[in-house]
């Protein structure tokens, strides 16, 4: 019997890492979590072992400690890397951008640097599309142009994946996130944000769970439908299964394609959408809560929110046919799970 691919992923006790984590386990791999715990608690770890049916190998610790990771790169002589630590809050990003470059530009490159004195050239990247910026048509292709960054965020992306592109020694498979939502269908793992959500799907959830008074909705004067802004929202098991596809594709022996033909003892940059390639407005996403949970959602329409775009969904045309993955779970699964998991907090 060949031994488990052992795979580092750094923010395994987030949103998207906790999840990804289950999906690895699920595909006969072997996940090591190491996790500062600033933006996670140690509550997943115990729900993940519940899960799993034993407790996940789990180092606290930041990816800033290079010697840390030197030590951890020895010990599990990692196979590949999901790398998924990093700070994700727009408005945070404008206050604090420092801690933003810190977090999600030195912490890869401290990672990068341990990786490659230790020999391991496989790399999954959290990127987001927030890289694209307000594009001029939709839905976006992975080719579309990148545009100036709206906050320190985002920028912290865009520098992300010039790294990761000009270090040609490791095969890197760069996901753009779309809108993540949902939650585990057990309801034991979910979204967890620390104090006031930014995000919409948990202001809502909050909000008809009583913890906040009134959803804002950002602006009913878009040039969109019902003028309200348009995301491709996709359900978190999704986005976690994408995590393994781009890992077994690290693996094979050779990733050749025409966009970029491959050579196998080289390194390899591929970037993928990943999204469902179907866009919601905000108004239908509370309309698709409350039909599917028959919940009442107390909202009103208020000012737009400064650095929104009007609307941004994915051409999954590249990453259904080059990584062979398809987002399966549809906008009332997402709002189910998300209410399911809300309730259960
Ligand atoms: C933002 C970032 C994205 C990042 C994500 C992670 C941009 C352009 N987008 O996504 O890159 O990965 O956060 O946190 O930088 N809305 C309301 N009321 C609310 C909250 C949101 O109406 O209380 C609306 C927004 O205007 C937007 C939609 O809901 O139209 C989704 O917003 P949100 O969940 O915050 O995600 P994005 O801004 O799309």
């Amino acid at each position: 019997m060949t031994s488990k691919r052992n795979i580092l992923v750094t923010g395994g006790l987030g949103f998207i890492g906790s999840h990804t984590v289950l999906c690895l386990h699920e595909a006969g791999y072997c996940p090591v979590i190491i996790d500062n715990l600033h933006n996670s608690r140690m509550e997943v770890l115990n729900a993940l072992t519940e899960l799993l049916g034993y407790r996940p190998e789990f180092i606290e610790g930041d990816v800033n400690d290079g010697q840390l990771l030197d030590t951890l790169f020895q010990q599990y002589q990692f196979d590949a890397v999901i790398h998924f630590a990093a700070h994700k809050a727009v408005g945070e990003s404008v206050e604090q951008p420092l801690m933003y470059y810190r977090n999600n530009v030195v912490g890869l490159v401290s990672l990068l640097e341990s990786m490659q004195k230790a020999g391991c050239n496989r790399m999954v990247f959290s990127s987001s599309c927030t890289v694209y910026g307000e594009p001029e048509s939709v839905p976006v292709k992975e080719s579309t142009p990148t545009r100036p960054a709206a906050s320190p965020y985002g920028a912290t992306k865009q520098m992300a994946e010039v790294i990761l592109k000009d270090n040609g020694w490791c095969s890197i498979q760069c996901l753009r996130y779309f809108n993540p939502v949902g939650a585990h269908p057990t309801a034991k793992i979910g979204e967890l944000p620390l104090g006031i959500p930014n995000n919409l799907i948990p202001f809502l959830t909050q909000t008809v769970a009583g913890i906040r008074e009134k959803l804002t909705v950002y602006g009913g004067d878009y040039s969109t439908s019902d003028g309200t802004c348009i995301r491709d929202y996709i359900h978190v098991m999704d986005l976690a299964e994408a995590h393994v596809s781009a890992i077994d594709r690290l693996f094979l022996e050779n990733k050749s394609t025409p966009e970029t033909p491959g050579d196998p003892s080289k390194g390899h940059f591929e970037v993928f959408n990943i999204g469902t390639g179907v866009g919601y407005s905000v108004l239908e996403v509370i309309n698709a809560f409350e039909a599917t949970t028959g919940e009442q959602v107390n909202y009103a329409i208020g000012d737009r929110r400064a650095g929104d775009v009007v609307a941004v969904w994915a051409d999954t045309e590249k990453v259904n046919s080059v990584l062979g993955w398809k987002a399966k779970r549809n906008l009332e699964t997402m709002m189910r799970d998300a209410w399911n998991w809300q309730k259960n907090c």
